[in-house]
Parts: C-alpha cells; structure tokens; sequence
C-alpha cells in the first residue's frame, strides 16, 4: 500500500522538559512505543523496539549519534534508525518530531 502524506498526522507526546538529556523515554500511541532520545539538546524519535531481537531501545545507552540496543549491543543511528553494528542488520523506523511552544510532537 502506498502511502501519502494525508496518512500522516502529528501526535503530541509531552512537553519539552519531559525529554532530558541521557534519558531516553518511551511513549506508547495506541499499539506504537516511541523512544524519544535528547542528544546536545536535539530531540529524536525511534521505534522502541529492536529490530533484531525482543528490547527496548528506550532501555539502551546513548552514545554519540546511536543508541545501543541493551540486549545484543546493535547500534542504530539517531537520525536515520539505520543499524550501523550488527548483530541487528534491519534499520528501525524513525520519527519527525516539531516543537509549538513546549509541546512536542511526533509524525505518524
Ligand atoms: S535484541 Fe537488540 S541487538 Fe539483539
């Protein structure tokens, strides 16, 4: 199925100092858990679960522009959700994030 963008909408998930720094945070969205990452101040949004194995990326460390899976040690990166070390080889989904005041949302 293709999608467009009209399949798309923005959810809020909290407010801007609910996401602090090192402490990555999971947000559940009906049957979708977000993990939400605060890197230098920056925020960013993955799916929480590994796509190698049954863990939550919102349980793992942040090092850099990844967060490594606390299971198997897979790293995936930030911005993209790309697998940059195995043992995970498929990527995970990430998310747009915006800001409207202190409000922060997600695009799903
Ligand atoms: S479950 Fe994440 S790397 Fe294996």
């Amino acid at each position: 199925m293709i999608s467009s963008e009209a399949d798309t909408r923005w959810v809020r998930i909290g407010s801007d100092d609910d996401f602090a720094e090192d402490e990555p945070t999971r947000r559940s969205l009906g049957g979708l858990d977000i993990a939400v990452f605060r890197v230098d101040g920056k925020l960013y949004a993955l799916d929480d679960h590994c796509s190698h194995g049954d863990a939550s990326l919102s349980d793992g460390w942040v090092e850099g522009n990844c967060v490594e899976c606390p299971l198997h040690q897979a790293r995936f990166n930030l911005l993209t959700g790309e697998a940059e070390t195995g043992p995970a080889v498929d990527p995970v989904r990430s998310y747009k994030l915006r800001t409207d005041g202190t409000d922060v949302f997600v695009e799903i």
